[in-house]
Parts: C-alpha cells; sequence; structure tokens
C-alpha cells in the first residue's frame, strides 16, 4: 500500500499536534517508501514565512519526533515539495495563493490535482476555512482527481455542537471525502482487538455475559494538561477521551462481528453498540470525577490542575473521569463496562481488560487459593503493547497452592516489524483513501448521545474531589467499585 500522487495541505503547521506527530509521521512515511516521489506538502498559517522557514520547523520537529532514522537523501527529497503559503484562514487573497501554489505543484510534480485538507487547528475555524476552500475553487475536483479533507478531534462539545460542525463541513464536502481523526484507531494495538477476536476460534465462544463478569477500559497518562490549558479548561477527561477514544476502544472489543472488513461493514458494526450503550439509573453512584492536586511524580515535585498557567482559580473541569456503562443486547447484558482515564496518574497506560467470572466451584481448599483473581485478558493497548492472559496455575511445590500467573505476548518478542505510529497509518490511509480507520459522523453523534447526561449531570456539581498528583485517581473512583463488589485493576 503505497500513496499515489498527492499534495496534503496542512493548516496549523506551527501548532503542537503539528510538530509533535504530524510532520514527524510524514517523514517517516516518506522513509519507508510509502509516499509517491512528487509527494509535496503545503504548510499554511499566520506566519510571514518563506518556504525555508517552514522546512526549517519540519526539520527541527523531524529530528525530534520521528520514529524512523534521520536519512539525509530522504529529507532532502521530501524537503524539496515543501512549501509554505502565509495567510489567515479568513482571507480570500491567501487561499487563492494557496490554489496557484497546488496547481504549480501538479505541473512541477505531477501531484495530479489530488488535494488532502487537513484541518489541525481550533474547530472555531472550520467554518472560515472550509468556505474559503470551496470559494477559491480548492474544493472542487475533476473526475479523475480527489478532494479529501481531514478533521481533528473535538468534533464538538456535545451533540448539537457536533452537528452543527458537520453541517458546516458538509457543505462543501460530501461524507466519503471527510476523514475525522481519531488516533487511537490508528494504533497497532487497537486493531489487534480486532484480529484477535475475529481471525481466532479460541477467544469468540466465551466472549459474551456468559463468561465475562465484566470490563474495564482505562487510559492513564502521567503528564499534566502541559501548554494546553486553553484547548483543556471547560472540556476535561471525558469530552477529551471518553467520548472518542475510549468508546471506540468499548466499540471494538464489543462489536459483532463484521459481514467484511470494509469502512461501511466496521463502522455499522461500531454504531450498532454504540447506540446499545445504556446509562445506569443513578450518576452519582456510577459516575466519579477528579482533578489533579499537587504531588509528586518520578521523584519531581509538580503542580496542581488549579496552579496550572492559564487556569481559572475556580475551575471546576476535570482531570480524571469514570463511568459505568452497560450494552443492551443479547451478548452484552447485565456485563458492567467500566470507563476511565485521568492525567498525572502514577503511570502511563492503556489497556482494555476482559475480566471473567469467577469459577462457579474451586476443588481446593480456601487456604490454597487464597490470593486467586478473575481470569483477565488484557489488551496492553501501550506502552508496553501486547496481550496478557491471566489465569491460576499452581504453584510448585508439595501441596496444591494456586496463584494466578500471566502469559504474554509482546509485540516486541513475536515480529521484526516495527510498527508504524498512530498518525503514519491514519495518514496514509488518507492519502490511498482508505477509510475503515474513521470513524463516522453516526459514531461521534452516538458518543455524544452517551456522554452529555453525564456532562449535564456534573455540570453545577461544583469542583471535582482533588487526587494527589502521581497516585491511582480519587477515592470516589475506587467506591464506585466497591460499590459494586469490585475493585479497579493496578495502574
Ligand atoms: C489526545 C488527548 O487525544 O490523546 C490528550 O487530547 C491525550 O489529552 C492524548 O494526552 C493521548 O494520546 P496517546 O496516544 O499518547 O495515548
Amino acid at each position: 500500500r503505497v500513496a499515489g500522487p498527492s499534495v496534503l495541505v496542512l493548516f496549523g503547521v506551527t501548532g503542537d499536534l503539528s510538530r509533535k506527530k504530524l510532520l514527524p509521521a510524514i517523514y517517516d512515511l516518506a522513509n519507508r517508501g510509502l509516499l509517491p516521489p512528487g509527494f509535496s506538502l503545503v504548510g499554511f498559517a499566520r506566519r510571514d514565512w518563506e518556504n525555508q522557514d517552514f522546512r526549517q520547523l519540519a526539520y527541527e520537529a523531524v529530528k525530534q519526533n520521528a520514529r524512523t532514522p534521520f536519512r539525509e537523501e530522504v529529507w532532502n527529497h521530501l524537503s524539496e515539495g515543501m512549501h509554505f503559503v502565509p495567510g489567515e484562514f479568513s482571507d480570500p487573497g491567501a487561499f487563492d495563493a494557496l490554489a496557484m501554489a497546488v496547481k504549480e505543484l501538479d505541473e512541477t510534480r505531477g501531484t495530479g490535482g489530488n488535494y488532502a485538507f487537513y484541518l489541525s487547528i481550533p474547530p472555531k475555524f472550520f467554518d472560515v476555512v472550509v468556505e474559503q476552500l470551496q470559494r477559491s475553487g480548492l474544493a472542487e475536483r475533476s473526475e479523475s482527481s480527489w478532494r479529501r479533507v481531514v478533521i481533528e478531534k473535538p468534533f464538538g462539545h456535545d451533540l448539537a455542537s457536533a452537528q452543527e460542525l458537520n453541517n458546516i463541513v458538509h457543505r462543501v464536502f460530501p461524507e466519503e471525502s471527510i476523514f475525522r481523526i481519531d488516533h487511537y484507531l490508528g494504533k497497532e494495538t487497537v486493531q489487534n482487538i480486532l484480529a484477535l477476536r475475529f481471525a481466532n476460534t479460541m477467544f469468540e465462544p466465551v466472549w459474551n455475559r456468559s463468561h465475562i463478569d465484566h470490563v474495564q477500559i482505562t487510559m492513564a497518562e502521567d503528564i499534566g494538561i502541559g501548554g494546553r490549558a486553553g484547548y483543556y479548561d471547560g472540556i476535561g477527561a471525558a469530552r477529551d477521551v471518553i467520548q472518542n477514544h475510549l468508546l471506540q476502544l468499548l466499540a471494538l472489543a464489543a462489536m459483532e462481528e463484521p459481514t467484511s472488513f470494509s469502512a461501511e461493514a466496521v463502522r455499522a458494526e461500531k454504531a450498532k453498540v454504540l447506540s446499545s450503550v445504556r446509562l445506569p439509573d443513578d450518576l452519582s453512584l456510577t459516575t466519579a470525577r477528579g482533578q489533579y492536586a499537587a504531588g509528586w511524580q518520578g521523584g519531581v515535585k509538580v503542580r496542581g490542575y488549579l496552579e496550572e498557567e492559564g487556569i481559572p482559580e475556580a475551575s471546576t473541569t476535570e482531570t480524571y473521569a469514570a463511568v459505568k456503562l452497560e450494552i443492551a443486547s443479547r451478548r452484552w447484558a447485565g456485563v458492567p463496562w467500566y470507563l476511565r482515564t485521568g492525567k498525572r496518574l502514577s503511570r502511563r497506560t492503556t489497556e482494555v481488560a476482559m475480566i471473567f467470572q469467577r469459577a462457579p466451584h474451586l476443588p481446593f481448599s480456601q487456604t490454597e487459593t487464597e490470593e486467586l483473581g478473575q481470569n483477565a485478558l488484557v489488551f496492553r493497548v501501550q506502552p508496553d503493547e501486547g496481550i496478557t492472559v491471566r489465569f491460576g496455575s499452581k504453584v510448585p511445590g508439595t501441596s496444591m497452592e494456586v496463584r494466578d500467573v500471566n502469559m504474554d505476548f509482546a509485540y516486541g518478542e513475536s515480529f521484526t516489524e516495527s510498527s508504524p505510529e498512530a498518525y503514519e497509518r491514519l495518514i496514509l490511509d488518507v492519502l490511498i483513501g482508505d477509510p475503515p480507520l474513521f470513524p463516522r459522523q453516526e459514531e461521534v453523534e452516538l458518543s455524544w448521545q452517551i456522554l452529555d447526561p453525564i456532562e449535564e449531570f456534573w455540570a453545577g456539581r461544583g469542583r471535582p474531589e482533588q487526587y494527589k498528583s502521581g497516585g491511582y485517581g480519587p477515592k470516589s473512583a475506587d467506591l464506585m467499585m466497591k460499590r459494586d463488589g469490585r475493585a479497579w485493576r493496578r495502574i
């Protein structure tokens, strides 16, 4: 799978995402030989820059963040195709200049009139940028060329705003040309949930309410909000990652087998699951939220959320959120799905843990099985990518003591191939025009429908519980599990 002739126009090139992820990913794709020889990258931003400044920014980003080794000849070739167009998002002149620049690339580099517009910009600018793309003729494709638009989350902050945003983009681009990025779907380990479930026979028979007691989906981060106060405050953990990443993980782990791996079939199954998600009646007992206070992390003293630069003193934004969900289907009825995420926790780890029911009867004495937990199958999404199966095993010795052991599959040990970074995979798919890994609008809206009542419930409940940085999150989250006779897996 190699991309064909194309231009990627990147709006918001000077942003965090562009420097940390997008530019390095484009270089990595070039380095792996997955971009066409004439591939061109056009940066657009409100800077008084020349091509050279853009190339310098990209060079530094690549040097710092690329996955693959730096190779002078790859970089030189890629940077020859890099151009910069300065301008305001609302300036028609700048978009006319952009239109001329890409046309010239078609002629000089054979990019064939195929353009992908990557909007790595705050959603409040979508309106004006999309309108300018239309006005300048950039959104118009000919019979033999394509136009695609890539949008980054947040796709709104609730259902109504997500619909509004969608209408804006749809005014100019048809659904099949819209690529919504949820970078979790670009992760190897996330795609592997489907491989494990549907390429094998031993898991599917137990993948249901008859065998699974509950599911825990965890996305724990050790970092704080860094320099993202402007984006994060007022958004919070649930909108930032539960609405998208964690609900996508839930959908992949819970969905029925798609009829094929076509975009339509996969998305239809995910949408079915999301539309069957139900909230328990009493959200005060089945949700928890917290805000990180000062503490110690990795031997370093870190400040609390309210002391972070740019955060209002009385902010009620949560940096930790936990919710209990149910899925109203024959497969999952009665199985709780617990989702949690938080910043400034003890360590970074993302996993989906399927926790099995206890054995109905143990023919061993209680003292022999004292430490025995529940069987579990854990997708280790990151950072230690792999799968763990936990089961009881006899402890070597003269008695029949049984204790939990882990059987591990680690990517690094089983494969010599290196995993592409999520953004590499997704950018390549955009250029190829392969949509299965991109959520469609229906999924976005269904996810907001799940989250909106929770957000409404939280609004007006004041400040979230404080939890110490470097710890395990708020006590209310532990209590939430305890009420159900369960406990979170150790982060
Ligand atoms: C982003 C969130 O979508 O995902 C961030 O906006 C979060 O707040 C990030 O830090 C985590 O991504 P990853 O790939 O490091 O798990």
